[in-house]
């Protein structure tokens, strides 16, 4: 017998609940819960967004309760908003697999997905970090998938780790002894290399990148994380040409982010250090290719040296207003993976430079038309 009581909290809790999930809002507030349309906390970590036609997409990592979440147990979640403040959950964009033997298989790790769109045969691209179930880190995969339509269904393509075979390439007028020579690795780093030459080279934390003139680039860290590889990806998007630079090697760069602003490339990474939050990095490069000059933290302010608490993982030009970008972060609570929160910012020019400072709110009118 359901008692008066409790028919009233459960009326109350679906009012809260269906209000949460009816109000607007129009502003961010870093760190805080952000519910969805129906006012479920956004579930889409170490995410990449798309932009088409109006519509920006999120996707990202769908966790669960507890420190299972820290494996993929569901797949990429995808989120479209109009406004980057409101999102509408499309659901699960790419699910694991029930087959404990496929790449994917329910509980594997499935990091920083990230998707694009490729005009030429009209699909949507989504490239991950991918550890094969069971086997930690070890296996440092890069992992594809496609679809018809931007929140999925994927399909799940392939996984491996790129450039079997090829060496990489250099900025004009690098010295011959600044190259790699296997034959004599230089330092650790370049062990790493040399050792994963014929099978591929490790790829764990990532971004895609797709340039003005419709070319793609993989950007992951790769020789136990020493080394970030910005690779070529071939004309459909879902494998790579076998060029590529490698950057800012031996200083254990994850989290890379790429975005381009007055002709200058531009990348801002994290450290290493697990789950924990550490100083960000920033770069700046006149080629995709390099040379990459590194300039130290972005951050400015009370935990700045922390990234105020998160990690990079994608910077968002906003569409329609002038040098306006957000730089994009995750702060992880790996004991409660589900719990995670966002830490969006408004990057700060300052002539070529850039500055990041926390905001404990703020909306778009930061950014000027
Ligand atoms: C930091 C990476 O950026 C995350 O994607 C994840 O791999 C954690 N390390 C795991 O410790």
């Amino acid at each position: 017998m359901i008692k008066r009581y409790q028919l009233t909290t459960f009326a109350l809790l679906l009012t809260g609940s269906i209000l949460r999930a009816q109000t607007k809002v129009a502003e961010f507030t870093p760190g805080a819960i952000w519910p969805d349309d129906k006012g479920v906390h956004i579930n889409a970590h170490g995410g990449g967004m798309l932009y088409q036609k109006g519509t920006y997409y999120w996707y990202g990592e769908h966790k669960i309760e507890g420190g299972a979440g820290n494996r993929a147990m569901v797949g990429v979640h995808c989120y479209s908003s109009k406004d980057l403040y409101n999102w509408k959950d499309e659901g699960i964009a790419l699910s694991v697999s029930p087959d404990s033997t496929n790449d994917i298989a329910k509980g594997c790790i499935l990091e920083r997905p990230k998707v694009v769109y490729n005009k030429k045969t009209k699909k949507y691209v989504m490239w991950f970090h991918l550890e094969l179930r069971g086997q930690g880190y070890k296996a440092a995969r890069a992992g594809v998938a496609t679809a018809d339509k931007a929140a999925g269904p994927f399909k799940f393509i392939r996984s491996y780790r790129p450039n079997a075979g090829f060496m990489p390439i250099y900025p004009e007028g690098t010295a011959e002894a600044d190259k790699v020579n296997c034959d004599k690795p230089k330092d650790k780093s370049e062990g790493f290399f040399c050792r994963d030459l014929p099978g591929g080279q490790m790829a764990r934390d990532m971004n895609v990148f797709v340039d003005d003139d419709g070319k793609a680039y993989h950007i992951f860290s790769a020789e136990e994380n020493f080394t970030l590889d910005i690779a070529e990806l071939n004309d459909d998007y879902t494998g790579h040409t076998g060029k590529f630079a490698r950057v800012y090697a031996g200083h254990q760069t994850e989290a890379p982010a790429i975005f381009k602003h007055n002709g200058i490339y531009y990348m801002i990474g994290s450290g290493t250090t697990g789950w924990a939050p550490n100083p960000a990095r920033w770069f700046t490069a006149k080629s995709i290719y390099g040379p990459w000059t590194y300039h130290g933290n972005p951050c400015v302010g009370n935990a700045a040296e922390i990234t105020f608490g998160g990690q990079s993982t994608y910077v968002l030009p906003v569409e329609g207003k002038k040098n306006a970008f957000i730089f994009m972060a995750d702060k992880w609570t790996p004991k409660n993976a589900i719990d995670g929160r966002y830490l969006w910012l408004p990057v700060t020019f300052k002539g070529d430079d850039i500055e990041i400072n926390w905001l404990d709110k703020w909306n778009l009118d930061v950014f000027k038309k």
